[in-house]
């Protein structure tokens, strides 16, 4: 068997169904910790929720594949609540094939490093409370939990934030971003 071709580009607003698709199954997986009565966003709102995300002027995401065919993406945008340089991990989810090869690790690098180019020194995500996977998988990769959790449609979420500079950067000059964490109003 030839070895699989992992392939990255650009997502544009054109490419919401694809990406609807990929969290629509994502969120499947959610039912493991979710609370009973929770059910996953309908398609058809996940297009329109994409599409609109996509579309912010602010916004950069990639999609991948694997031999041509969707696996998973990356979404962001600047965050806009009281940080303006805060970018925000607004979506990183690869279809549940996929879970633990590995790809997740490269989208998440991309979007680290698309942040950086776009000179954002601190990040944001959420993610629900209950989903010990994708936690795991942040804070093995320097993201940490804020105390806030909010509770949407029934289902509890927690915020994490992170700093983008260079760990040298981080502790020489800027500890206040550091300090940050816990303290998101
Ligand atoms: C979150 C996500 C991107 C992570 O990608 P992944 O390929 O599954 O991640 P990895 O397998 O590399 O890492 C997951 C880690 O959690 C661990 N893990 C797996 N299941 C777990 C569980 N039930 N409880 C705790 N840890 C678990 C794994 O062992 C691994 O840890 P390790 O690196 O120390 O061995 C992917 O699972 C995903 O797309 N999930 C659905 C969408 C989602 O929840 N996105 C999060 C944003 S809201």
């Amino acid at each position: 068997m030839p070895p699989e071709r992992v392939t990255f580009r650009r997502a544009w607003p054109a490419d919401a169904e694809t990406i609807a698709r990929t969290v629509g199954l994502g969120m499947e997986t959610w039912h493991a910790f979710a609370p009973a009565g929770w059910t996953p966003r309908a398609h058809r709102q996940g297009v329109g929720f994409a599409r609109e995300a996509l579309s912010a002027t602010s916004a950069w995401a990639v999609l991948a594949f694997v031999d041509g065919e969707p696996a998973g993406h990356f979404a962001m945008t600047a965050g806009d609540w009281d940080e303006p340089l805060a970018a925000e991990l607004k979506s990183l989810f690869v279809r549940p094939r996929w879970f633990g090869t590995g790809l997740a690790d490269r989208l998440h690098e991309a979007f680290v490093e698309a942040a950086r180019e776009r000179g954002y020194p601190w990040a944001w995500l959420s993610t629900p409370a209950g989903n010990a996977r994708a936690r795991r998988f942040y804070e093995r990769r320097e993201w940490r939990a804020d105390t806030l959790v909010e509770t949407h449609r029934g289902m509890p979420w927690v915020s994490y934030g992170r700093s983008l500079l260079p760990p040298a950067a981080a502790s020489r000059q800027n500890p206040a971003v550091d300090a940050r964490v816990g303290s998101r109003p």
